[in-house]
């Protein structure tokens, strides 16, 4: 299928929306993205490409990290990772603190912002330099060793990242985080500063659209059975208090970021990004999701 004609078409049929949607504004870095920012871009596991708009500028992934430093930590832990963070989708905020207690320190998922603390305070105890070891992978997956975090970003979030220090430490209260909460939570704002394009991103999440295997070079990144379980909780909890909405109207595992990217899969087919830093007000792209809801109509093309 021609991709790039369908993108142009799903833009002209946008050209009348109105997009009420506001850039992040509690990491105040964020706020200085031009809001009418839009690019897509789709790689299909037998090697084709597409991208349409400003798919070649870099974004800020924020949140679209955690599917790569769970996909790290899994393999690590393997299934062991479960007695500490849940599969099921929260229904709650990204950053809320009230499950939490009632759960006793357990996060619902590895996507809200407590689950991907968890992940990133195992990441800090089993690599040996947390945030060289995690961009290097990110760089492999990606095939592109220029990929990186952003210093400006991270310490503009941590000097706002209040609720997430509140996060880890009632994990911590409840026995859930090993390590120094200062350093499990400047590695977690490590993360989510990384910055690429919608077209590094898709090439990025490819393994995931076959099933756990690199297409480009042949690398088993992790297996399938895992790729179907991460692919399962993209599906579930990757928009949060949206995911529902999303999985309704997209139709596809995807995850989102503040920066206003939201990255989707379709095993065996594509992956691909969307981004339009306009939110809604769970957080996530509100054209970016609208563009996806089009793309999976018009191709006819979500999982379902
Ligand atoms: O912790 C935070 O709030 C951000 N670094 C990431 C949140 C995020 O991207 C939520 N996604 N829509």
């Amino acid at each position: 299928m021609d991709y790039s004609k369908v993108f142009y078409e799903i833009n002209k049929s946008l050209v009348s929306y109105v997009d009420h949607g506001a850039v992040a504004s509690y990491i105040p870095e964020l706020q200085k993205i031009s809001p009418d920012k839009f690019g897509v871009y789709l790689c299909t596991v037998d090697g084709k490409n597409f991208g349409f708009g400003d798919s070649n500028e870099k974004f800020s992934i924020q949140s679209i990290s955690k599917v790569l430093s769970l996909t790290m930590a899994f393999e690590i832990e393997q299934d062991t990772l479960w007695k500490r963070v849940g599969v099921e989708p929260s229904g709650n905020p990204f950053n809320s603190l009230v499950q939490l207690e009632y759960d006793a320190g357990i996060p619902r998922n590895p996507f809200i912002n407590a689950g991907a603390i968890v992940i990133a305070d195992v990441l800090v105890s089993k690599l040996e330099n947390p945030r060289e070891d995690f961009i290097e992978f990110v760089r492999q997956l990606s095939g592109n060793n220029q990929i990186d975090y952003c210093d400006r970003i991270a310490q503009s979030e941590k000097s706002k990242g209040h609720r997430n220090a509140a996060l880890c430490n009632l994990m911590k209260s409840f026995g859930n985080i090993d390590n120094n909460i200062h350093e499990v939570i400047d590695f977690y704002f490590d993360l989510c500063s990384i910055e690429m394009t919608c077209s590094e991103l898709a090439r990025t999440f490819l393994f995931l659209a076959n099933y756990g295997k690199d297409p480009i070079n042949g690398n088993q990144i992790i297996s399938s059975s895992k790729s179907k379980r991460i692919n399962a909780v993209m599906q579930l909890c990757g928009l949060y208090d949206e995911a529902g909405e999303f999985s309704f109207k997209v139709g596809l595992p995807g995850k989102s970021g503040v920066g206003g990217g939201i990255v989707v899969v379709h095993p065996g087919k594509y992956s691909m990004v969307v981004w339009s830093p306009r939110l809604n007000k769970k957080g996530n792209s509100n054209k970016g999701m609208r563009f996806l809801e089009e793309f999976t109509s018009y191709t006819e093309s979500s999982i379902f």
